[in-house]
């Protein structure tokens, strides 16, 4: 009698583990809907591009097209788990290759202005594309914003990756030697979207690579002027009228320009002519660390900036205008979204004291950058 109970006993265990491996194979599987899909997007003269649908573990999408590296849309989650789209853009190809203020994509060769397009290496004097008055911006008339990277998709045990090449020729847009690069967004199972860049070239030029998504944690449908930011930073790059730097970093010292403690974005805007469009001097030594956070009252989307750059640039959505209409048919006003674009100085190459920007042949350009998403 005993022995029976015994048995009985033991298949019972038995029944309850298999379960219980059973349901926690269930679980994984359900918690690990990670993935990477890729479709269609158009084409760019005659070259097929595609959008590629980044979800990690908790539901959190990215889309990324690799026609100029632009983040077409990110979607995350607000304090009750309601998704939104959280940054500016289109959802179609079209729409892009009419023209847009450099939406969600990778900029360069050099982020943000280089006076009158002129700078000098070795004394031999270099005169790049002008296309912002008498300036030279993000790269010029076709920056990589423009260009078909190459792409693959990569699968890690805690993240997915898409990683964009590029080989910019020699004399680009005015700029020196073969410029080869490598550009890797990983989502990562921590709702985190990290930038790695990296480059190398074959004669001396200027690099500086940078992201520009506009950003709204609202979900776009309203201007982002109540966001709280915080950078951590104690001065920034004075500039003159036309946004070139005048040489001088400015101390924040509790000015409208300060956000050490963190206020709304719209709280004191009209007392900044145009808008913010600064680049702030980052607290970071190199190093990769936190230097910005947002966050969105009203749905308690939050997001921190995280990098190794020595500066990011805050941009106000300063120059849209209502001409634009976005995604779901949303018009783009003036602040709609706003930019946190992490990168060195502008107009480097000609400012003696500020970090430098040449990179040789030889040296590898590199650096991280990420946004992370949560709630609060
Ligand atoms: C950067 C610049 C701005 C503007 C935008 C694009 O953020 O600093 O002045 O050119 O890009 O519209």
């Amino acid at each position: 009698m005993k022995g029976i109970v015994k048995l009985i006993l033991l298949l019972l265990m038995v029944f309850i583990y298999i379960s219980c491996v059973q349901e926690t194979k269930k679980e994984i599987i359900k918690r690990k809907p990670m993935k990477i899909t890729k479709q269609t997007f158009g084409k760019v003269d005659t070259t097929e591009v595609f959008l590629f649908t980044l979800t990690n573990n908790n539901g959190m999408v990215v889309k990324i097209t690799n026609y100029g590296g632009i983040v077409t849309s990110i979607q995350t989650p607000d304090k009750d788990g309601k998704m939104a789209d959280v940054v500016l853009g289109f959802d179609n190809l079209p729409n892009y290759l009419d023209g847009h203020p450099y939406f969600g994509c990778i900029v360069g060769r050099y982020g943000n202005r280089i006076a009158n397009g002129k700078f000098s290496i070795h004394e031999k004097e270099y005169s790049l594309a002008v296309n912002n008055g008498p300036n030279h911006l993000h790269g010029g008339i076709k920056g990589f914003d423009k260009v078909v990277w190459e792409a693959r998709t990569k699968k890690n045990t805690d993240s997915v990756s898409l990683v964009l090449k590029y080989t910019s020729p020699d004399m680009d847009e005015g700029y020196p030697g073969n410029l080869k690069m490598r550009v890797a967004y990983i989502l990562t199972n921590d709702n985190e979207l990290h930038i790695v860049y990296r480059a190398k070239t074959d004669k001396a030029t200027p690099v500086n690579l940078t992201h520009h998504s506009y950003f709204n944690l609202g979900g776009t449908q309203e201007n982002a002027l109540d966001h709280i930011l915080t950078i951590a930073a104690e001065k920034y790059v004075a500039v003159d009228e036309n946004l070139i730097p005048t040489g001088e970093l400015k101390d924040l010292n509790n000015t409208v320009m300060d956000f050490r403690k963190g206020y709304a974005i719209g709280a004191r805007i009209d007392e900044v002519e145009g808008g913010y469009d600064h680049t702030y001097v980052l607290i970071n030594n190199g190093e990769l660390l936190k230097v910005a956070d947002v966050y969105h009252p009203a749905t308690g989307r939050a997001m921190e900036v995280y990098t190794s750059e020595p500066g990011v640039q805050f941009y106000s959505g300063n120059f849209l205008d209502g001409n634009l209409t976005g995604k779901g048919g949303i018009i783009y006003n003036k602040h709609h979204g706003f930019c946190l674009e992490t990168q060195h100085f502008p107009d480097s190459p000609n400012q003696e004291s500020f970090p430098n920007t040449i990179l040789r042949p030889g040296e590898e350009y590199g650096y991280t950058t990420i946004y992370k998403f949560l709630t609060k």
